[in-house]
């Protein structure tokens, strides 16, 4: 046990680094041991990489305490009083949409256990309807396996997962429907479960023409016997919009939407939740208290609308996240290094520690930004630098750029089966390589998508700035969200000539960056 010395003013200070930590610990005297700030410094950090706690200050937050009441009730109904629902939450990314959806799942868990089960569907993981539903059997499957705990565990296990898509559809139907008529069934207590579908990255399933897994998952929600609630999880404002019409009809229409902060104060506000750590939470109360206060003192070092150059670095980085991205988890990554740094020494933040993070990612100019890139979206960017070229068109959007990748690979496949004889300039490749046809898959156009929303993202193109929006275009390119549709039309900020330049001799589409 240390006891952390009562700083009178002509005493010399033993941390001259934790300048700020001294500060509150002249103002009390408090004891602290090794183990409160381990105790503290994995607290803090599990929140900050949102492993095990998902947030567990997010009732403290006042973007989110509605939201998340709002899910909490609708799950709470279609679990207490038996009714079907739906809902969309929307939000930008790291909003808090996940946690809002899981922390009310486990809330609601401590009610209602036993009483609901949760299908996790993402259209990230589970790509198309078929795959989707697949999933869903699974789930369901190992859902009905763990309430019948082992008695008929053989004859349960592909209950709901049949070789057929359509059989496993028209099975997980049938079972849920005819929950009252065949009540001695042995899955029962399955059958009087509500259940709930979390389904992530929803938009994705718009995609298809006849949305038939959000058809019948709707239907599902309003006619079963058994309580279902579709819950879809989307960073897409217009995904409401992209629901066919018989599908619109029969959801809920009940959008619950997560807003950025609009001031630097609201961010940080929220931003410091991840840091805060609940004062009777770990054993050392008087020590957590001081914790907090100091978080704050930081943060308010110089108050607002003074130099920000000789304001503490946390405030610097808050202004930065805010006016860039206002993205919560790159707070927290920022944040990361300084918790890592605690110690008995000096079981406060340190002010200097945050700049280090910062200090070290890349510069973001766009040769390191093209050199960082994966196979797929240097094709992508190439392709759209050739339509560019070639059209003699500043703007271009994904559909088009798609259109030249595709014609882009055709022309290399074709070409790499026939220019090996004459340019390998080896013995050896000669031997090896004549005749042998080495072809470049063409990705659908699904998979590009992601990969134009990554080129999005890092700012390889841009917002196209036209000379009426000339004056906002700083503005908007730094809020853009990173959602970016496939037919808005778009600037490069690289030409083709500078590809040719920037790409290494010995990469072999190297030759794409020629007409
Ligand atoms: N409003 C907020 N206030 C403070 N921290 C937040 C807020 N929203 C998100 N965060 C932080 O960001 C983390 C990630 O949030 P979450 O996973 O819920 O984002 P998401 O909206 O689901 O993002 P994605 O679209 O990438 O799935 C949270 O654990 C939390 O630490
Ligand atoms: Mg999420």
């Amino acid at each position: 046990m240390v006891e952390l010395p009562n700083h009178s003013g002509d005493e010399k200070d033993p941390h001259p680094t934790g300048e700020q930590a001294v500060e509150i610990k002249s103002e009390l005297d408090f004891e602290v041991t090794q183990q409160d700030v381990e105790n503290l410094k994995t607290q803090v950090i599990a929140q900050l990489i949102n492993k095990t706690t998902n947030f567990p200050n997010l009732t403290k937050s006042p973007a989110l305490i509605d939201q998340f009441n709002e899910v909490y009730h609708i799950f709470e109904h279609t679990v207490k009083d038996r009714e079907g629902h739906s809902a969309l939450v929307i939000g930008p990314r790291s909003s808090g949409k996940s946690a809002i959806v899981e922390r009310a799942l486990n809330d609601l868990l401590e009610k209602y256990k036993d009483e609901f089960i949760v299908i996790r569907l993402s259209a990230y993981l589970h790509s198309d309807d078929n795959i989707a539903l697949r999933e869903i059997a699974r789930q369901l499957d190992y859902h009905s396996k763990k309430f019948n705990n082992d008695e008929d565990n053989e004859t349960l296990t592909h209950k709901f997962e049949q070789r057929g898509i359509s059989d496993t559809f028209n099975n997980i139907l049938a079972i849920l429907d005819d929950a009252p008529s065949n009540s001695k069934d042995s899955d029962q207590s399955l059958q009087s479960a509500a259940i709930i579908f979390v389904i992530d990255e929803f938009e994705k399933y718009t995609g298809n023409n006849k949305q038939a897994l959000l058809y019948n998952l709707f239907d599902l929600s309003q006619t079963s016997s058994i309580p279902i609630c579709i819950l879809g999880i989307s960073t897409k404002i217009t995904t409401g919009e992209l629901l066919e019409k018989r599908v619109k009809s029969r959801f809920s229409q009940r959008i619950i939407s997560i807003n950025r902060p609009k001031t630097v104060e609201e961010f940080w506000e929220n931003a410091k939740l991840n840091l805060i750590v609940d004062d009777k939470l770990l054993g050392n109360e008087k020590y957590t208290h001081l914790w907090n206060e100091h978080i704050n003192k930081l943060f308010n070092e110089k108050s607002f609308g003074q130099d920000l150059r000789s304001s503490s670095n946390l405030l610097k980085i808050v202004y930065q996240i805010y006016f860039t991205t206002k993205n919560f988890k790159e707070f927290n990554n920022n944040c990361i290094y300084p918790v890592s740094r605690l110690s008995i020494e000096s079981p406060f933040l340190r002010d200097s520690d945050f700049t280090r993070y910062l200090s070290k990612q890349s510069t973001n100019n766009i040769q390191d930004i093209i050199k960082s890139l994966s196979t797929l979206e240097l094709l992508l960017v190439i392709a759209a630098a050739r339509f560019i070229e070639r059209i003699d068109l500043q703007v271009i959007n994904f559909n088009m750029a798609y259109k030249e990748y595709e014609d882009m690979m055709k022309l290399f496949n074709m070409a790499s089966t026939t220019s090996n004889n004459a340019t390998t300039n080896s013995y050896i490749d000669n031997i090896v390589l004549t005749n042998l046809k080495v072809t470049q898959k063409t990705w659908l156009s699904k998979v590009l998508k992601n990969s134009w929303e990554t080129l999005y993202k890092l700012g390889v193109i841009i917002d196209v700035v036209t000379q009426s929006n000339e004056l906002n275009a700083a503005n908007n390119n730094i809020n853009k969200n990173f959602i970016i549709e496939e037919n808005k039309m778009v600037q490069l900020d690289v030409t083709l000539e500078e590809l040719a330049q920037i790409m290494e001799d010995s990469t072999v589409f190297k030759k794409l960056t020629k007409l």
